[in-house]
């Protein structure tokens, strides 16, 4: 019995390898003009590494299991944890700032909708070393120019920022949440939006008192939030306000709002954090990030202060795939070399070779086929021509090139096909 792929994971066509390749080449582009070099790490890692300060959310979600050797391993659900150990262990020779990308599949055991499956492909861009807000700008900026080169403008996608900091000192001053209170009352802020219920009584579990104490002023304090005004004017923003000149600068402002009810879900963020969406908010975030100055420290005992963001492959091939339709197969084959009989062929397949020595895409019949066959199939295939070799031509040192779309034909010297011929 034939069985599927498993839920949440995908059986990928080459029609559909040609729009993940297509992401891929923006992220590798970018990545590329902002100076960032590439770096890997292992899929499978030790669950210690995300069970200490990922946070919950991503352990509940982890594939785990026990290997041979009794460890206890996960499938990596995000690369943050791996870039840290990485850099952690190298700190003293590197340059700073780091400015580090991959290009990483995850695994994360969640319930499969649209824009969320189980394994993704993620970019990650980081900078290390840097504390200032002019790094966190520049994450921000590459997230903006990936969709950007996607032909995606800021009526399509919006970029939403907030910083940990500022929604600290407010929740200090105005509420008394202190260190000891805030994670919990940052993780039902980062539910308001999308489960206010579910925030309320997180609030009520973490604070008590019920809604008319202190939860109640706090879910107060989150519907206000919509508003950043108040919370844009304190000093803990500085460095949030300076971000922003800094994208305005660059003249990517438009794309570009504050909203301080962005908080991340994941536990090590300490500072600036945003995430882009569709303007429409129909799908998951397109990406998050943000500052996570404490983890190097926590995970391989290395002060050094870090800014960055993941970006899925999956909700961008949903929102290319809305506008412009299915993805198509890109043809694979430029030039189709046939024969008219069986004595030419170990002529063509010489030839064959020749052209892709050159570098041209080239297919051949594998099997002894007609010339009518030979023909249909490359046009099928979608290439550009097909050079045909016979008795009479190949006496004459020559081929028959035919333009597919055209079916016009002329005779070539094979010399000259070899060389640098264009088709
Ligand atoms: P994250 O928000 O968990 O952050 O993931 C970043 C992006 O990856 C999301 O916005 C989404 O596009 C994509 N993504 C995550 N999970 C799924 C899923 N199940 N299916 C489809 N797409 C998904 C992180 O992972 C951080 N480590 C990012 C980071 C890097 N922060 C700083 N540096």
């Amino acid at each position: 019995m034939a069985t599927g792929a498993l839920p949440g994971f995908r059986d990928v066509f080459p029609d559909a390898l040609v729009r993940r390749r297509r992401i891929f080449a923006a992220w590798r582009e970018v990545a590329a003009r902002y100076g960032f070099e590439e770096y890997d790490g292992p899929p499978l890692e030790p669950v210690e590494l995300y069970t200490r300060k990922s946070g919950e959310e991503i352990v509940e979600q982890l594939y785990r299991f026990v290997d041979r050797g009794e460890r206890d391993v996960a499938l990596r659900p995000e690369m943050t944890p791996t870039l840290a150990r990485m850099v952690a262990q190298r700190a003293a020779q590197l340059k700073k700032p780091i400015r580090w990308f991959s290009l990483p599949q995850l695994f994360r055991y969640e319930r499969q909708q649209r824009g969320r499956l189980r394994e993704h492909f993620q970019l990650n861009m980081d900078i290390i070393g840097e504390a200032g807000p002019l790094a966190d700008a520049e994450v921000i900026a590459a997230a903006v120019d990936i969709v950007r080169v996607l032909g995606f403008g800021p009526g399509d996608v919006r970029a939403r920022i907030s910083d940990r900091r500022v929604l600290a000192a407010a929740l200090a001053a105005e509420h008394q949440v202190g260190p000891a209170e805030l994670p919990a009352v940052l993780a039902a802020l980062d539910k308001f939006e999308r489960a206010p219920e579910a925030a309320a009584a997180a609030l009520e579990r973490t604070l008590g008192g019920g809604r008319q104490g202190r939860a109640g002023r706090l879910l107060d304090f989150f519907a206000g939030l919509a508003d950043p005004g108040a919370l844009l004017a304190l000093e803990a923003a500085a460095p949030l306000r300076e971000c922003l000149d800094a994208l305005r600068a660059m003249g990517l402002g438009g794309f570009v709002e504050v909203d301080f009810r962005i908080v991340r879900g994941l536990a090590y963020y300490t500072g600036m954090v945003f995430e882009l969406f569709d303007a429409a908010r129909s799908l998951r975030a397109i990406c998050g990030g943000g500052r996570y100055d404490d983890l190097l420290e926590q995970l391989g005992g290395v002060n050094l202060p870090c800014v960055g963001f993941g970006m899925g492959d999956v909700v961008l091939g949903e929102l290319l795939g809305e506008r412009d339709g299915p993805p198509r197969a890109e043809p694979a084959v430029g030039v189709f070399v046939a024969v008219v009989g069986e004595a030419d062929r170990p002529f063509a397949i010489a030839l064959a070779h020749a052209l892709r020595e050159r570098g041209v895409a080239v297919e051949y019949a594998l099997k002894r086929q007609a010339l009518g066959k030979q023909l249909e199939l490359a046009a099928s295939r979608g290439a550009r021509a097909a050079v045909v070799l016979g008795p009479d031509e190949r006496a004459a040192g020559e081929a028959v090139v035919r333009t597919l779309a055209s079916g016009a034909e002329r005779r070539v010297k094979i010399t000259d096909l070899e060389k640098d011929y264009v088709f």
